[in-house]
């Protein structure tokens, strides 16, 4: 069963009583990817709690607030055909902002070792935008645990970090990214795109992976040589918005003591902002 609640009193009534209960953070219009994290959680929680929120505390003055695609009955149909068993959704999306924000947000949160890097350079204030409403929902809905994708992996590693010092009962749960048949990375913002975008989309991906295949039949120096080449990426085509390669564990640049490694890039199609990432171990 999947049932929708618009308010906060009625959700803390609903799940007051369960002691076992599984969190998917999303702002809606929801695919595969995001489907992907509601089965997880179905599969480890008698309870899923799926929110719908376009958060407006995380989106920039010149972002897409207002066109980002609310699709609220097709993502509850979406959830109801989730074969659940013994488990049971309810879907939190609040339509009054108030039940989230009772009022203006005064303290804002910062983590600067994983700020001023990658998504954080195109979209200041974001992550804080981002911290802002999980706070909320973990304190609403005090979960045992909580499901993030890859797909947005510098958000993921700050709600590990805030999690970790705030929450640290919260179990953060990362899960793999989930791509079209293309190879394209699934995200809400792919339905601006139209065909002949999407096959210029694919360049993201493509470029990320022939990265990483370069650093593997490259010799030793070859962080280096991929830095090389990320350079040269970006200084012949405009639409990257940054591409970078970081450890994996801390975002940090890479050093002797790297074991893992990620190259991640945001790539513009017009006026659309396209991320994905690659990690591997070295
Ligand atoms: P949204 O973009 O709706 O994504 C919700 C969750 O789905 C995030 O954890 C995101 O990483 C994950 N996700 C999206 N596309 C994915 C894909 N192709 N594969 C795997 N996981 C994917 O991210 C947000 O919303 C918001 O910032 C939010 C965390 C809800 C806070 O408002």
């Amino acid at each position: 069963m999947a049932t929708l609640t618009t308010k906060a009193i009625e959700l803390k009534n609903k799940i007051k009583n369960q002691s076992n209960i599984g969190l998917v953070p999303t702002m809606g219009n929801l695919h595969e990817g995001h489907l992907n994290l509601v089965r997880e959680s179905l599969s480890q929680h008698p309870i899923t709690v799926v929110t719908i929120f376009v958060n407006p505390t995380q989106f920039g003055k010149n972002e897409d607030l207002s066109s980002y695609p609310r699709t609220l009955d097709e993502d509850i149909e979406k959830l109801r055909q989730l074969d659940l068993k013994n488990s049971e959704i309810i879907v939190f999306s609040p339509k009054d902002e108030k039940e989230i924000y009772p009022s203006a947000p005064l303290i804002n949160f910062s983590i600067s070792s994983l700020e001023n890097k990658l998504c954080d350079l195109n979209r200041p204030g974001h992550f804080n935008g981002v911290m802002q409403v999980i706070y909320r929902l973990f304190k609403l809905i005090s979960p045992n645990s909580a499901y993030f994708g890859e797909k947005d992996y510098q958000q993921l590693m700050i709600i590990k970090t805030f999690s970790h010092e705030l929450f640290p009962e919260i179990e953060i749960k990362a899960v793999p990214i989930k791509r079209e048949a293309s190879g394209l990375a699934m995200s809400s913002r792919n339905n601006y795109l139209n065909d002949d975008e999407k096959v210029d989309a694919l360049i993201l991906k493509n470029t990320l992976n022939s990265l990483k295949q370069n650093y593997f039949s490259s010799n030793e120096s070859s962080v280096n040589l991929i830095k090389e080449q990320i350079d040269k990426t970006i200084s012949k085509d405009d639409r990257w918005q940054y591409l970078d390669l970081l450890d994996a564990d801390n975002l940090l640049a890479p050093s002797a003591k790297t074991t893992k490694l990620i190259i991640a890039g945001a790539y513009k199609i017009n006026n659309v902002r396209l991320i994905d990432n690659t990690v591997f171990n070295i």
